[in-house]
């Protein structure tokens, strides 16, 4: 049996998906600051519109509102500085530049009063190539090699986030053979479980990342890794240690998890502060502010969790007796995560029926059947794998153009020789969008181009940043030849 769909909603869609009551509408707050509809209809950002931009640069492309960026950047920065301001004198912001980083993106960083956060040497070798001075670069990563050890030193690095005990050890004989200090910070696992997916929710105890603060987690009985950690630091002379780090997941919106998390490692600040008789300056609360992705995603404002953050640290070094250490945190995603969407051109379309029952999404069933409208665009899961990766969730407006027709239960997805090539699952679209148009899908800057591949030798897009009326490309797309280039022949 085949039931047709009144006023548009779908059995197949989540309970959360709503049918919009305007599916022109660019709802707040996924969409950056400039992103608007010029009286033709069509999508704009910074006054440019996707025609213009496809024209120029082809699809797909990431689009990135410039003046977004660095509002968002100086968000942290004000806000943060204004709540710590008499806790200890203002916070230093570190964009992660895993989200998404290029020279430009360092640049906007510097300016706007930001530093660095890095993970790997490459990541070093874009921030050594922007010019940023290495007192304002931190590194991160697990498992750092000894050349970018050596390298985060030669640069002169204001932090080294040491990982573990093993990697203390190396960073510190590494600085003491070339006759110098690592400025170093201990990255704990306070045991804060985040409210997130579970793969990128990073200070429980199971997981690869950090130094348990559980005890007898090492082979001196009764002491934690983490303590094992402090005394060793303090006492080697290849590093000077400087204080405490973590992070506990990424895409949370309450602030509770992060003040909970801050006062524990507070609380072990001023203990091994005390035990060890050392100051540790420094304690770095780490990034994972959460953005939108779709309507029903409510991230709170910076100024917010920076209020809730503060008044746990105002209280709990009070009530230690400690002066607070000087604060830092480490936002990625909620500062580049909503600059950006994702032009894409739509290729093919086909409609299915699909079973309630049967559906992943769907009302029990009863043998009748629904439609769900495929809609394929030019990239996919090479530009965009956070869906596949996360079970992530996005949205998408027809952006080309606007369009009266009825909203159609829709899945948005991508050319590559793949069932699970989806961009976007469950989206109401215009029943009228075709071959031709053009769709934009928002929030794609954070961990989008930065996770692409070149699977099916597809070409990574270049990212164009959009600002005062004039776009321009801050990394080109790659080309065949770029493609072809390291196949080294038979
Ligand atoms: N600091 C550290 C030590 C981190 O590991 C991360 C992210 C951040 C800061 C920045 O977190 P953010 O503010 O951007 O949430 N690929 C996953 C996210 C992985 C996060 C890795 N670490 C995703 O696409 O959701």
């Amino acid at each position: 049996m085949t039931v047709e769909i009144q006023n548009g909603a779908s059995p197949l869609a989540p309970d959360w998906l709503q049918v919009p009551a305007d599916l022109n509408e660019l709802k707040e707050p996924m969409w950056a600051g400039s992103v608007d509809r010029n009286s033709a209809g069509a999508l704009t950002v910074g006054g440019v519109s996707v025609q213009e931009l496809k024209e120029q640069f082809g699809t797909p492309l990431f689009v990135m509102d410039e003046a977004d960026f660095r509002a968002r950047a100086r968000a942290f920065k004000d806000s943060f500085d204004a709540a710590f301001a008499d806790i200890c004198g203002g916070v230093d912001v570190y964009y992660a530049g895993k989200s998404f980083l290029c020279t430009a993106v360092v640049k906007w960083v510097e300016e706007e009063g930001l530093r660095l956060d890095t993970a790997s040497g490459g990541e070093l070798a874009v921030a050594a190539r922007a010019g940023i001075a290495g007192e304002r670069v931190a590194l991160h990563g697990n498992n750092k090699s000894d050349a970018e050890i050596t390298r985060a030193l030669d640069m002169g690095l204001g932090r080294i986030v040491v990982d573990s005990l093993d990697e203390l050890v190396r960073v510190g004989d590494i600085a003491r053979a070339s006759g110098r200090q690592a400025k170093v910070m201990l990255r704990l696992t306070p045991g804060v479980h985040a409210h997130t997916h579970e793969f990128i929710a990073t200070a429980h105890e199971d997981q690869k990342f950090g130094l348990s603060m559980a005890a007898d987690t090492t082979e001196q009985a009764g002491l934690s890794a983490a303590e094992e950690a402090v005394a060793a630091a303090s006492a080697h002379p290849g590093i000077e240690l400087l204080g405490l780090h973590c992070h506990i997941g990424s895409q949370i919106f309450e602030p509770d998890g992060f003040a909970l998390a801050a006062e524990k490692l507070l609380r072990f600040l001023a203990a091994m502060q005390e035990k060890y008789s050392i100051t540790m300056p420094e304690l770095d609360l780490g990034g994972g502010y959460g953005i939108a992705y779709t309507p029903v995603d409510t991230p709170r404002p910076a100024a917010e969790i920076a209020k809730a953050m503060a008044a746990v640290v105002r209280s709990t070094c009070a009530e230690l007796g400690i002066d607070a250490p000087r604060i830092s945190i480490e936002p990625g995603r909620a500062i580049v995560g909503s600059t950006t969407f994702t032009l894409y051109e739509v290729g093919t379309l086909k409609t299915v029926r699909v079973d309630a029952a049967a559906s992943d999404n769907g009302d029990a069933g009863n043998n009748v059947t629904y439609p769900r409208r495929y809609v394929s665009v030019d990239g996919g899961m090479s530009d965009n794998a956070r869906p596949v990766l996360y079970d992530a969730d996005y949205s998408a407006v027809l952006a080309s153009r606007t369009s009266t027709a009825a909203p159609q239960l829709s899945r948005v997805v991508g050319k590559h020789c793949e069932s699970g090539d989806i961009v976007v699952r469950d989206v109401y679209l215009p029943g009228d969008v075709a071959a031709g148009d053009l769709l934009a899908v928002p929030g794609t800057g954070a961990y989008c181009w930065a996770l692409s591949s070149n699977y099916n030798y597809l070409a990574r897009p270049g990212v164009v940043a959009v600002r005062d009326g004039f776009a321009r490309l801050i990394v080109r797309g790659e080309t065949e030849e770029d493609l072809l280039n390291r196949d080294m022949g038979a």
